[in-house]
């Protein structure tokens, strides 16, 4: 099978549709299950995806990727399905987290560096046997008082270049995620701030990215939006930010990127659905699309509640936040569609 890195990456940005990370590392997805009571054990990790995967019209309609961890991707569904066989069947691409995290970096008090490229060829050869054809690695970057350093910067955006090149040399189109934080452990700062760091970061990724020969024609972008931090008095508008975002994205990422796939960061699952609308309102150089975790899966987690009873209601949250982002990609939601459905 020749399959080109450049077809993988626009399967990934299809119109109208976008990606679901659903790739929590163990430690997160049992966060999310605590907050609906629900113990996290390998079962009731494997019975939520599978929940997810099966919600056929979201994954046929709305869904063109999902991420994955690595004890999911090695999961079967109930009737002995692999569930990366479920997505596919979906005409979904099955895809990857292959970080390892982010850990402090040394000599950068408050600083984060994202592990995981020792070995990482390897991993990625295992990967795609058992079929994924994109991967997702997650840099952090805080803001704070003097933050973030060009040290930090600069050896994230070095990591995530390796880590892109490593993919493309094993046939796996990288999701290169540059996260500047907007709910760090300050998150005081205004969007203007948010977009001059964003500016700075995504600026050096692209260089980097050069500099590893990636070829950017096979890969997808995933940064954040333009926001203000969590704690910040004066949020910016909607408008604000899809301006703000729009014009970081075009001083900084080359029309050769087939897609961005935004992260929802935090951003509450309507506002980073009205976020995307807006920015799709115009004609773009590039495909701007979803890969949210929280604000395609919060409403879900909730309507299901770890209860097999609950199983539809928690299919119908699922594919009413992708149905919404679907249109989100499309330019045509407003926030009268929640209320119309
Ligand atoms: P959120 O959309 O919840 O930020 O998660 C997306 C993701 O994959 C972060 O790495």
């Amino acid at each position: 099978m020749n399959e080109r890195l450049e077809d993988i990456a626009s399967a990934m940005v299809a119109a109208g549709k976008g990606i679901l990370a659903a790739d929590e590392s163990t430690s997160t997805i049992k966060k999310r299950f605590d907050n609906i009571n629900l113990v996290s054990t390998e079962e009731s990790r494997r019975d939520y995806r599978e929940l997810l995967f099966s919600a056929k019209d979201a994954m046929t309609n709305y869904i063109s990727g999902v991420i994955l961890y690595d004890e999911t991707l090695r999961q079967k569904a109930k009737d002995g399905t692999p569930l990366a066989q479920m997505i596919k069947a979906a005409g979904a691409v099955p895809g990857i987290k292959v970080d390892k995290g982010a850990v402090d970096l040394p000599g950068f008090p408050g600083e984060k560096i994202t592990e995981g490229l020792d070995g990482l060829a390897a991993r990625l050869k295992e990967y795609h046997d058992l079929g994924a054809r994109f991967a997702k690695w997650r840099a952090v970057i805080d803001m704070a008082d003097g933050l973030p350093t060009w040290g930090a910067v600069k050896a994230n955006s070095q990591a995530l270049a390796r880590y892109a090149a490593l993919c493309q040399q094993a046939g796996i189109v990288p999701i290169v995620e540059p996260e500047v934080l907007m709910d760090g452990p300050v998150a005081t700062h205004d969007a203007a701030r948010c977009h001059e760091v964003t500016h700075w970061v995504l600026k050096t990724v692209f260089d980097d990215l050069y500099d590893a020969r990636v070829n950017l024609e096979g890969i997808v972008l995933k940064p954040n939006m333009v926001v203000a931090g969590k704690n910040c008095k004066t949020q910016a508008s909607p408008e604000e930010v899809a301006e703000r975002t729009l014009k970081v994205l075009k001083a900084t990422v080359p029309g050769a990127v087939p897609g961005i796939a935004f992260l929802s960061g935090g951003q509450s699952d309507e506002l980073a659905t009205h976020h995307l609308s807006l920015m799709n309102m115009q004609a773009l150089p590039w495909k701007l699309t979803f890969s949210y975790g929280r604000a395609l899966q919060a409403a879900c987690l909730k309507a299901w509640g770890g209860k097999a009873e609950n199983l539809a209601a928690g299919q119908r949250a699922f594919t009413h936040r992708a149905r919404m982002n679907g249109l989100a990609c499309l330019g045509k939601y407003t926030p009268a569609h929640e209320k119309a459905a």
